[in-house]
């Protein structure tokens, strides 16, 4: 059964190449497990949202209900960087000089196209459904093709690190001001801030900068804690009986293991039926072979075969017959 791959964990992520069929078993074994009476959020962080065609409804940014004991929630991009932005332009507002304001738009306007910013803003927004989402027993994410979200997976930590180098630079910058300003108690030391016209004490606004900052490090680290924690968090990566997804899986592999991120099972998915005869035959024998360095690499973990449909895989009755045939 495609339940046994998860056991008893709550977060589970699907990953693996392009088009081997992640949204496919994903939202199956969210189907299947909502069946077996657990209340389930099935998540998309795809920007090429694909949850919404399967299941034949427009689904968005606040959960819908799919399927008793089924919600699903599609993650925007686009939206997400938006609030991920504003949200740090509020704070940089907040530590920087007023002078500085053309600086701060500029910096904001260049950093919306930068490199890793929409995985930095998707990845506050899974914290946020992980913190968010107490109500459910199981939270699936369908993820994008592999790159992104092996990239998804080491940011924790990175982000981490980041808000931890920032903490610790304002700690310096605070000692540094206070012997500056005891040294020059007539001269005004910082400029008044932007945004913050208002009689707000130094202290006041450090303690603001400092919550911001624990605030994020928090989350962070609780995301990274329960990514890491393999009782509570597991990822499946799905591949096709293929050359390059079986080599891309390896390195999947290798990638999540070095986030520390457990590998729960692998689902080898549109696999052709034994007993076929002539070039169905020939081609079957194909996929054995590719699964042979599978095999050899990653023999440990569960696997699951799953073959493909002779028909589409569309809906919520076709997914649960598609669950319930393995
Ligand atoms: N076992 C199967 N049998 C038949 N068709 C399948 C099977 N699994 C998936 N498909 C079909 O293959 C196509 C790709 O599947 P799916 O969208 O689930 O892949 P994906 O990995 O999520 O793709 P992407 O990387 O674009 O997100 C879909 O048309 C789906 O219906
Ligand atoms: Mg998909």
């Amino acid at each position: 059964m495609l339940l046994d791959l998860i056991t008893n964990r709550r977060i589970v992520f699907f990953g693996g190449k392009g088009g081997v069929g992640k949204t496919t078993v994903s939202a199956a074994l969210a189907v299947a497990a909502a069946d077996s009476g657990k209340k389930v959020l099935l998540v998309s962080t795809d920007p090429a949202h694909n949850l919404g065609h399967l299941f034949n409804r427009k689904i968005g940014a606040t959960p819908v209900k799919l399927a008793p004991g089924l919600d699903g929630l599609e993650l925007d991009p686009e939206q997400t960087v938006r609030q991920h932005l504003d949200e740090v332009t509020r704070a940089l507002r907040k530590l920087m000089p007023v002078h500085l304001s053309g600086e701060v738009d500029k910096h904001m306007a260049l950093s919306r196209d930068a490199p890793g910013m929409q995985e930095a803003a998707m990845l506050e927004r899974i914290a946020e459904v992980v913190e968010q989402a107490s109500g459910y027993d199981l939270i699936v994410f369908d993820t994008a093709p592999s790159g992104h979200t092996a990239r998804l997976m080491a940011l924790p930590e990175m982000m981490s690190a980041w808000t931890d180098g920032l903490i610790k630079r304002r700690d310096k910058a605070d000692r540094f001001s206070a012997v500056l300003n005891s040294l020059n108690r007539d001269t005004s030391v910082g400029d008044k801030m932007l945004g913050d016209e208002s009689d707000d004490s130094e202290e006041d606004r450090e303690s603001r900068i400092r919550r911001l900052l624990n605030r994020r490090k928090q989350r962070f680290a609780g995301l990274r804690d329960a990514l890491s924690d393999q009782r509570q968090t597991g990822f499946v990566i799905v591949l096709a009986a293929e050359r390059l997804p079986v080599l891309e899986t390896i390195e999947l592999y290798a990638q999540l293991q070095q986030s520390r991120v457990d590998v729960a099972g692998l689902v080898v998915n549109k696999r052709l039926p034994d007993g076929m005869l002539g070039f169905l035959a020939d081609r079957r024998e194909q996929e054995d072979i590719h699964l042979q360095m599978l095999q050899e690499k990653l023999a440990h973990l569960p696997r699951k075969d799953l073959q493909l449909a002779a028909h589409d895989v569309l809906g919520v009755d076709a997914l649960r017959a598609f669950a319930a045939s393995f």
